[in-house]
């Protein structure tokens, strides 16, 4: 297990530290292979120093609403929501700012947010306990293991993908989450009829994203190019940086048939 724990995590406090002691589950994030072969991440671990509301919500709330990763394991959406209303996956929720609004505004969709940085997960965990929400789950493990591994074929109703990280250097555009492997991955995931909905700021991200997605056979893009934005999604800090600097927001929503 130890090897398991990203170094980034012994960059912790003591009380962060006593945290992943009491939940031991929190501190593995990916799933290391045994011969010591490493894929290439869509992340980097980001340390920030947990919030005495943060630290309280992962004692009391974390087995309240984590899901945790194990590879054996198939998930059962009935299981885990209590009932079979249908399920969307939001894939690094950064500070859960829209998952919170959007799983707010719909009670009957269930909503599971998977997220590596643990300061966005726990503060997402906390707002959740605060709101008492039902329809809400979260994961802090990486998203394209859980997926793999976790998830069954056509058992998802949509996707989230809100601002991936763009890695702009070309040397670490092999790092973005959006390529066809991860796109025909969620699109196996995907019920028919289900979408995939990604924004980004990043034009030329963007454009991959559109590229990408064309290459699916499984998956139709109804607007032939880039979609209208839907009124539904909120702002988010992340979007309104981008927005200050007039970056233009481009938004890719695709559908299985
Ligand atoms: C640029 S931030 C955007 C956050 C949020 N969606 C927003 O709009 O404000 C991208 C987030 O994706 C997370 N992330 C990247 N790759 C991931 C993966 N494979 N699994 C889980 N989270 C991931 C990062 O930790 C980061 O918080």
């Amino acid at each position: 297990m130890n090897d398991e724990i990203l170094k980034e995590d012994n960059g912790l406090t003591e009380e962060e530290k006593g945290i992943l002691e009491l939940i031991p589950e929190l501190a593995r994030v990916e799933r290391r292979q045994e011969n010591g072969w490493r894929e290439i991440k869509s992340f980097v671990l980001r340390g920030q120093k947990l919030k005495d509301f943060q630290i309280r919500a992962l004692k009391e709330h974390f087995h309240d609403y984590a899901v945790v990763y194990d590879e054996n394991s198939r998930m059962d959406f009935r299981a885990i929501f209590g009932n079979d209303n249908p399920v969307v996956i939001e894939i690094g929720f950064g500070m859960g700012e829209s998952t919170l609004k959007i799983a707010k505004a719909n009670p009957d969709i269930n909503y599971l947010g998977i997220e590596v940085f643990l300061y966005g997960f726990s503060k997402l965990l906390a707002n959740a306990s605060n709101d008492g929400l039902k329809n809400l789950k979260l994961m802090r493990f990486d998203a394209v293991q859980v997926l793999r591994d976790m998830v069954l074929d056509e058992s998802v109703s949509g996707f989230h993908v809100f601002f991936p990280d763009p890695w702009p250097k070309k040397r670490h555009h092999k790092k973005r989450l959006i390529q066809v492997p991860f796109a025909n991955l969620l699109a196996s995931k995907l019920k028919k009829g289900g979408y995939i909905y990604c924004v980004t700021d990043w034009e030329e991200y963007a454009q991959q994203m559109l590229d990408v997605m064309a290459q699916v056979p499984s998956l139709r893009n109804p607007y032939g190019g880039f979609a209208p934005e839907r009124e539904w999604r909120p702002e988010t800090g992340f979007e309104r940086k981008g927005l200050e600097k007039d970056y233009r927001i481009n938004e890719v929503w695709v559908e299985k048939i």
